[in-house]
């Protein structure tokens, strides 16, 4: 076992885990933030992505131990009095169909506007559907899911 401290959403949190607990699984059921989904648990899904300093990650395959001592941000944190600028453009453009894949998806999307708004580079749609690669929609609902990457881009 080891004991894991970090910030989750602005919380200070620490568990005793073992030490091959995923961070999708501290996340989802030692905190119960049920948002973070675990779609195939071997990296290729992208329902799983949080940010932890800052970047997107993959939470099924990264070790709890791993992300000891860092800040981390899931779906529930990223609405801060209001939603994010990325969660609106996905409600306005109807960037989710079940909404199995829509908290990675989002989480990607703020990622990456993130990213190229510090780098000073255009998010044209082509960079965003190449961005999306590691984040599969079984819905397919791909069209609308850039058409609200675009527009929350525009707004952040
Ligand atoms: S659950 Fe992590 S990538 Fe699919
Ligand atoms: S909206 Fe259903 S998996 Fe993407």
């Amino acid at each position: 076992m080891t004991k894991v401290k970090m910030t989750v959403n602005g919380k200070a949190v620490s568990r005793e885990v073992s030490d091959e607990t995923l961070l999708s699984e501290f996340l989802r059921e030692n905190l119960r933030l049920t948002g973070t989904h675990i779609g195939c648990d071997t990296s290729q899904c992208g329902a799983c992505v949080v940010h932890v300093n800052g970047k997107a990650v993959k939470s099924c395959t990264t070790l709890a131990a791993a992300t000891d001592g860092a800040d981390v941000t899931t779906i529930e944190g990223l609405a801060n009095g209001g939603l994010h600028p990325m969660q609106e453009a996905f409600n306005e453009h109807h960037g989710l169909q079940c909404g199995f894949c829509t908290p990675g998806m989002i989480m990607t999307g703020v990622d990456m506007v993130n990213r190229y708004k510090a780098e000073g580079r255009e998010l044209t749609q082509e960079a965003i559907r190449h961005e999306l690669e590691g984040n599969i929609c079984r819905c397919t609902g791909y069209h609308n899911i850039v058409k609200a990457v675009e527009d929350a881009a525009s707004k952040m």
